[in-house]
């Protein structure tokens, strides 16, 4: 078995104010497998941003976090705050859910892909330049250094999400945490978005935790699957076993629905059309 680069050991997560405390993820325990990528699936709501913001020490103090998160023998709930910020930028990276809140508004992109360069790979400012474009060459767009001079407003949500993905892959970090991806990106942009996700798993020594509504998504890239239901973990298993095999009534009723927007979707192009995205991988 492969080794686990992260641990997450009874992990509870409450939301206090002033009267009350509720619980948002109660009592979850799993592991991301060495170069492996682990998909995390539930509805809206289920508690999977929750997960990785508490992993990483995101939560601000209105919330109640308890349990064990290591890092290779760290213990990420427990490191001193300097400690944590120097691994979230440097061995975990994060790629949020929502570009746009990712970015400054006031400054260039230049700027902040330089800044977080300098700050997390120790480089100069030249080499930090460099890297900028680099990045963005690497997640081929069309005219990189026209696209460092823009603002964050002057660019799509599919644009923001590819650079975010260029800034997480040049730190070269252990673990990317992609939540929800391509939820900012337009159809045609997310086939562009997956392929680098699957591109990352293939060619980087990275491993990965992929979070996603869309069950179809996480079967595509993940090896190893959560089902989430409530701030709980209904089911986890190897990824194409679950889905042929799972009995489990939460992770059926995901499989079904996914099956019946597939169904619809055969209907409204023709089964032609569908068949030839379908064999692409994308459906
Ligand atoms: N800032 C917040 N304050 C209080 N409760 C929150 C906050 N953000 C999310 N929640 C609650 O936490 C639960 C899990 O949310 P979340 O992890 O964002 O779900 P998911 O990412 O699976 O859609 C939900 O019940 C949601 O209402
Ligand atoms: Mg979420």
């Amino acid at each position: 078995m492969a080794t686990e680069i992260l641990k997450v050991n009874n992990l509870k997560v409450q939301h206090k104010d002033h009267t009350t405390s509720r619980d948002i993820i109660s009592d979850i325990s799993f592991g991301l497998k060495k170069n492996r990528c682990l998909g995390i699936v539930g509805e809206s709501g289920s508690g999977k941003s929750m997960t990785c913001k508490a992993i990483l020490g995101l939560l601000n103090n209105s919330f109640d976090v308890k349990g064990d998160v290591i890092f290779n023998d760290i213990h990420l709930l427990k490191a001193d705050k300097r400690k944590i910020r120097h691994i979230r930028g440097k061995e975990i990276s994060m790629i949020l859910q929502n570009p746009m809140t990712a970015f400054d508004p006031l400054y260039p992109i230049q700027e902040q892909m330089i800044e977080t360069f300098i700050e997390n790979l120790a480089v100069s400012k030249k080499e930090a330049l460099n890297l900028s474009l680099k990045a963005l060459e690497d997640m081929y767009m069309h005219c990189p250094k026209d696209v460092l001079k823009k603002y964050p407003h002057q660019l799509s949500g599919g644009m923001l999400q590819r650079i975010m993905i260029g800034i997480a892959l040049a730190l070269k970090p252990s673990i990317i945490i992609a939540d929800e991806p391509t939820t900012a990106v337009d159809a045609i942009n997310v086939v562009k978005v997956m392929e680098e996700f699957t591109r990352i798993k293939e060619n980087h020594n990275t491993s990965m935790i992929f979070i996603s509504h869309d069950l179809g998504a996480v079967a595509r890239i993940a090896d190893d699957v959560l089902v989430m239901k409530d701030g709980e973990i209904v089911e986890q298993g190897e990824t194409q076993y679950l889905l042929r095999n799972s009995k489990n009534q939460h992770t059926r009723y995901l499989i079904d629905t996914r099956k019946a927007l597939v169904d619809r979707f055969h209907l409204a192009v023709g089964q032609g059309e569908a068949h030839a995205i379908r064999s692409k991988g994308y459906l």
